[in-house]
């Protein structure tokens, strides 16, 4: 049975960039395998330094998460440092890792241009992002495309493991990109991202998530000329909610003038806000049942535990660690 392995920071709120990149594949692939997703608050700690904000977000994180669908009955969710063992993971691999790969790594180099202070932590990030994913043995890992080259230097950490111990210790996973929606743009047309400022969170009130499809940026053409569909971040963002005769009628309208933007952003918003409003529902119903997540992350870091060890236990053998 394939096992598929995903993760997600409880650095801030989940934004519809994280719901159509990651977590909606990765609760598709529930009918395709044995699933591991957790709460990547080890990770988190590279950049958010508030207790009680880490603790506050990993709940909502999995909260959300379910809300959007995701089956604790047929697949495993936890929090990252339920299992600690990965740590103990990524040390080994941090040993076989070479400088050079982790300074090429983009994440890296765009954190420090943003301001971010390096710590050693920042730098094998990625490390331990290859731990999360050996550990479990995994098959398939679904991310959004800004994660591709984590999993590229995870296949090169296994590989050279196995070469270093002459054994097969890893398989090599595989990344899941949707085309599609591999980057969803934010408000301001760049990628959907927490830390830029940009973002539509999937469950935020009403009037702010209104406020915020308004104020998605767009040129100055007036409301009679027509406008150009190709270029447009409404259109980008209408196309993952509408279906194609809608999406080809807002192109249409788009081409033919005599529209404001206004009136198309009201358009995606109100798509917008219907589409999440299942999980809405679903989401108040979870937060009824007050022992609902914890008892789902309790069994869900057991189920982790019994692989990780076990694979652990393999890993230690091959480089003498015993
Ligand atoms: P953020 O950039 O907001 O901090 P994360 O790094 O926590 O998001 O990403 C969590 C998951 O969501 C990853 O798999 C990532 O690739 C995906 N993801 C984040 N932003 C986007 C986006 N704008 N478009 C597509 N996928 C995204
Ligand atoms: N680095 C990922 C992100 O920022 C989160 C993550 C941590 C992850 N460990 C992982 C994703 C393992 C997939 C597999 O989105």
């Amino acid at each position: 049975m394939l096992r598929i392995l995903s993760g997600i920071q409880p650095s801030g709120v989940l934004h519809i960039g994280n719901y159509f990149g990651m977590m909606r594949p990765a609760i598709a692939l529930q009918d395709e395998g044995e699933t591991f997703y957790f709460i990547a608050d080890y990770h988190a700690l590279t950049s958010l330094r508030d207790p009680q904000a880490l603790r506050e977000n990993s709940q909502r994180v999995a909260l959300d998460f379910l809300a959007c669908g995701l089956d604790p009955e047929r697949g495993a969710l936890f929090m990252q440092s339920d299992v600690p063992q990965v740590t103990e993971l990524a040390w080994i691999l941090s040993t076989v890792a070479p400088m050079g790969l982790l300074e090429r790594a983009h994440s890296y180099k765009d954190k420090l241009a943003r301001g971010m202070t390096s710590s050693v932590g920042l730098f094998s990030y990625p490390v331990l992002m290859a731990a999360d994913i050996l550990i479990y043995d995994s098959d398939i890992v679904p991310v959004g495309k800004d994660q591709k080259q984590h999993i590229e230097i995870t296949r090169d950490l296994a590989g050279k493991m196995n070469e270093a111990f002459c054994a097969q210790i890893f398989k090599l996973p595989e990344p899941r990109i949707q085309p599609a929606t591999e980057t969803v743009p934010g408000i301001d047309g760049q990628k959907m991202s927490k830390s830029y400022g940009n973002t539509i969170d999937i469950f935020g009130e009403e009037k702010e998530t209104r406020k915020r499809v308004m104020s998605i940026v767009t040129d100055s053409t007036s409301v009679e000329a027509p406008k150009d569909p190709a270029r447009s971040t409404i259109i980008q963002l209408y196309s993952l909610f509408a279906s194609k005769s809608e999406l080809e009628e807002m192109h249409e309208r788009f081409r033919k003038g005599g529209s404001g933007y206004g009136d198309f952003k009201k358009q995606l918003f109100e798509k917008l806000w219907e589409y999440f409003g299942p999980m809405r529902k679903r989401r108040q119903e979870i937060l009824g049942d007050k022992s609902y997540i914890e008892n789902v992350l309790t069994r869900g870091a057991e189920r982790a535990n019994s692989v990780a060890d076990q694979v652990m236990k393999r890993v230690r053998a091959a480089v003498g660690l015993r």
